[in-house]
């Protein structure tokens, strides 16, 4: 039935308790049960990012050209900062969206203008060509843009094949993509590669470095293996980071980066035939928080490269523990070689999807892939508390499935 607005309304208070209530109905994040979604505890970054939000809670970012300078200045460092840890060439530019989906609609939406501006039109519609683990921004950007999007497969080391990127450019195709890493395996595309064929080719490539952008330049920092993936390779044009997930910003904050002023000249939008006159945003959307942007800004200067350092030195380390813990549990096994906190597993023995079973029936909210069928973990700070409690309760699942007789799993692959 559908709910009536109240003649009379509640006391705050009673309107406090009820959400509160409500939320009993959601998955334990804090204690880790969620398999991504939320990506800080309840801690002194969480605090500031929140006061800061709070402090910024009114204004709206539409606004910084007149009213807010201040959010503009907040917006103007975190970009600089940024592309500092991006490697970002003098006259490369950037600026901050709600979200991953937002940066990369936007990179897109850039990219093909500058396409449609500077190249003479074959009459095909427009295609992108992607390996088949990026994200379904692009096939949203995709839908919105009427582009095609060529998803072709990874290797059998769940990294993208820049052999079979190259096979399906064409004249029509306006962009490639790699991710740094990609969501289902976690694995950082051969970005070296393929750019160096969008570059011989004479197509503007993007990073989709939304989970990876703020972990892993300190991943390297702290001498991880983790490959190039920004502008410091020749041929990536446009790179979306998302602060939102391991920046260990409040939600909505994401930014999206270009090599020169000539790849971002399409990113803002200005329209001033209505009565209002000039409208100009660099966001899809128009109102948007401020106070994403003054939390983020809060965040980048309170971590600085050794916090974010430290941070990521702890996290990576959990991430080699779990990742020890699963492959010592007989029958399961980690699709690829994940660069940074993304694991996915599966089993060439029993169905891991009876096992995500058990698991849930155990309060783990499972993560899953469908192509291999795995069970994915996007492992943040706050798995780590709880590191040994789901190894060991992974251990009995598994058990529990092996002594079981077989039968289909009722789960589904679902983000
Ligand atoms: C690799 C990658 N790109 C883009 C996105 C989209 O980000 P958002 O959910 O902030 O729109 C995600 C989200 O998980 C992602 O994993």
């Amino acid at each position: 039935m559908r709910m009536l607005m109240p003649d009379h309304g509640m006391a705050a208070e009673d309107v406090l308790t009820t959400l509160a209530a409500l939320k009993q109905k959601d998955c334990d994040w804090k204690n880790g049960r969620a398999p991504a979604y939320a990506f800080n505890p309840v801690d002194e970054i969480y605090e500031l990012g929140r006061s800061a939000f709070l402090e910024y809670f009114s204004e709206n970012a539409l606004g910084m050209h007149r009213a807010f300078p201040s959010v503009k200045q907040l917006e103007t460092e975190v970009i600089d900062m940024a592309l500092g840890l991006f490697n970002g060439p003098p006259g490369a530019t950037g600026f901050m969206t709600t979200g991953g989906t937002e940066s990369i609609i936007q990179a897109v939406q850039a990219c093909r203008d500058l396409f449609r501006a500077t190249r003479p039109s074959s009459g095909n519609r427009n295609n992108i060509v992607a390996p088949d683990s990026v994200h379904p921004a692009f096939e949203k950007a995709g839908r919105l843009m009427d582009i095609q999007v060529r998803r072709v497969s990874v290797g059998t080391d769940f990294r993208a094949d820049p052999a079979a990127i190259r096979a399906a450019i064409d004249e029509d195709t306006i962009m490639v993509v790699g991710s740094a890493p990609c969501f289902p395996y976690g694995t950082i595309d051969p970005i070296s590669e393929i750019a160096a064929i969008a570059r011989e080719r004479g197509v503007w490539m993007h990073v989709d470095a939304c989970v990876g952008g703020y972990i892993a330049p300190f991943a390297r920092m702290i001498g991880r293996p983790i490959p190039a993936f920004d502008f410091a390779i020749e041929g990536v044009c446009s790179l979306s980071a998302d602060l939102h997930k391991f920046g260990l910003c409040p939600k909505p904050a994401s930014t999206v980066f270009y090599r020169t002023a000539d790849h971002a000249r399409f990113h803002p939008f200005e329209f001033s035939g209505w009565p209002s006159g000039r409208f100009y945003t660099t966001t899809i959307v128009g109102t948007r928080p401020a106070g994403g942007v003054a939390a983020a800004w809060a965040v980048f200067r309170h971590l600085g490269i050794a916090g974010y350092k430290r941070i990521a030195e702890d996290l990576l380390a959990h991430v080699d523990a779990y990742r020890a813990g699963i492959a010592a549990i007989p029958g399961l096994k980690v699709l690829g070689d994940p660069h940074l906190s993304i694991v996915a597993f599966g089993s060439d023995e029993i169905d891991v999807f009876r096992v995500a079973e058990v698991m849930a029936e155990k309060g783990w909210l499972p993560g899953l892939l469908q192509r291999p069928k795995a069970i994915h973990r996007m492992l943040s700070r706050l798995h780590m508390p709880v590191m040994d409690e789901y190894l060991s309760d992974l251990r009995a699942a598994v058990q529990r499935v092996r002594e079981s007789t077989p039968a289909a799993s009722r789960l589904e692959a679902i983000y």
